[in-house]
């Protein structure tokens, strides 16, 4: 069997026009913050990207670049500011923080109504809870895929691999919330290779080049590969040995081109529905 491609930048591309004419049409701009601090390279690539389209799809979106020895209670003024800014929607602390910042107490002052990351502690628990709020973008992300790819997760057999609270644990709760029968592995569980061939649809989150081989995938499972990680010789790649994987599952997506693009369009996505949100009241 060869797996079908899940083109999730093909996707993120039609999502991102859509919200783009959807936004041209508001009486107002959704504004969006992203604040990086310090000079991690891969979150400036992250950075840059998430603003560039946030750009052309329309909002009027700004980064707010701090340095790498600003201190906990700076970068908590800034929070503190952009929580009062009524020009503000969204707001995103790029992850990860320098290490004399507390993740927690930051994320913790980000008010939930412009959380567009979803990893406030209340927009966690409305999630646990099967409750409206802002989702966190990359699972958000893997959801569209797989509506898009026509797999319903309903009674289904599915496996996350990774449970962090960017991409593990919300991913398992919304396939819980979308009647899924979820398993969530990690590096604790005794059999990974044993827990991922039981599932029809696998999620890989876990940042570790190529773990998920051939023989962890069943016959035509879903797989979705979340990790982005650079391989041996310096190539880009997911958690899942591509080729290999791609000889058992029924669809696939690609590292790069298949969740990130959808992260970001999420993201855009999240901002719009904070601004319409914040202005229903
Ligand atoms: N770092 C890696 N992924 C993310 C993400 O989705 N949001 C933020 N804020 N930081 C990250």
């Amino acid at each position: 069997m060869t797996a079908r491609i899940l083109d999730g930048k093909a996707l993120a591309a039609r999502r991102r026009t859509a919200l783009a004419q959807q936004v041209a049409a508001l009486p107002f701009r959704p504004g969006l913050r992203v604040v990086r601090v310090g000079d991690d390279p891969a979150s400036g690539v992250y950075v840059r990207n998430k603003d560039r389209a946030a750009r052309e799809a329309g909002l009027d979106s700004e980064t707010i670049h701090l340095p790498e020895a600003t201190t906990e209670a700076e970068l908590l003024a800034v929070v503190h500011r952009l929580n009062e800014d009524p020009a503000v929607d969204g707001i995103l602390v790029q992850l990860p923080l320098p290490p004399q910042i507390r993740q927690d107490a930051v994320l913790d002052a980000v008010d939930p109504a412009k959380d567009v990351d979803g990893f406030h502690p209340v927009n966690g628990g409305a999630l646990l809870a099967g409750r409206p709020g802002l989702v966190p973008c990359t699972p958000r992300g893997v959801m569209l895929l797989l509506e898009e790819a026509g797999v319903s997760p309903r009674g289904a057999r599915a496996v996350v691999l990774g449970r962090s609270t960017i991409v593990g644990r919300p991913m398992s709760l919304l396939l819980l919330n979308a009647d899924a029968t979820v398993t969530t592995a990690h590096s604790r569980t005794r059999d990974l290779a044993a827990e991922c061939r039981r599932a029809e649809i696998l999620v890989c989150a876990v940042g570790r080049a190529e773990l998920v081989r051939g023989d962890w995938v069943a016959p035509g499972a879903i797989v979705i590969d979340v990790g982005i990680n650079r391989g041996a010789d310096g190539r880009l790649v997911g958690d899942v040995a591509f080729a290999e994987a791609s000889a058992h599952a029924g669809a696939i997506t690609p590292v790069p081109g298949g969740v990130g693009p959808m992260t970001i369009a999420c993201l855009l996505e999240n901002t719009v529905q904070a601004a319409l949100a914040r202005r229903a009241g």
